[in-house]
């Protein structure tokens, strides 16, 4: 049994997201999707929200579950029997602090990490910028799984009105 976990923050998921788990999830027996707790970012939505969102983004995917962690990445990976971390990478500029992240922990525990390229539609994509663009009225639709796209102009529009 091949288990590899992409993790991130997912705030929220993007469709550069879904489309390395659904890349990883052709490739490994399981894959878990982990929202990695961090707790000096306040978030716009609680991790029990992305993992609701990542729950119905990834609901055609069998062989993928939703997760969340506080913690070592490389904890998480022990404890579940992950062999690999999956990462999308989006241009030279991920590069560094990836390569960084994934050589700490390969050497904290020995667990490997696996980067894969994001398709080119996607590069530029991340859900700060996406965050951004939608406050400011621009259209991001194109760029989110339609449940977190109703989601985040929900969220926003409550903001708003605050
Ligand atoms: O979506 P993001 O914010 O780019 O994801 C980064 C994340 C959450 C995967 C990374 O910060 C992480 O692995 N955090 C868990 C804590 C940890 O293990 N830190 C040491 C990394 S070498």
């Amino acid at each position: 049994m091949t288990r590899a976990v992409c993790p991130g923050s997912y705030d929220p998921p993007t469709n550069g997201h879904l489309d390395i788990i659904e890349r990883a999830a052709a490739l490994f027996d399981e894959v878990a999707v982990a929202v990695l707790v961090n707790k000096s970012k306040r978030g716009l939505f609680t991790v029990e929200e992305r993992m609701g969102l990542l729950a119905e983004t990834v609901a055609h995917l069998p062989n993928v579950r939703v997760d969340s962690w506080h913690g070592l990445l490389v904890e998480y990976c022990a404890r579940n029997d992950v062999q690999a971390i999956v990462k999308g990478l989006r241009a030279v500029s991920d590069f560094d602090y990836e390569l960084q992240m994934a050589q700490m922990n390969q050497g904290l525990t020995g667990v490997e990490t696996m980067f894969m390229p994001t398709k080119p539609e996607n590069s530029f994509l991340s859900s700060s910028l996406v965050k951004e663009v939608a406050t400011y009225g621009g259209e991001v639709a194109h760029l989110l799984p339609p449940t977190v796209h109703k989601a985040l102009m929900a969220r926003i529009e409550a903001n708003r009105a605050d």
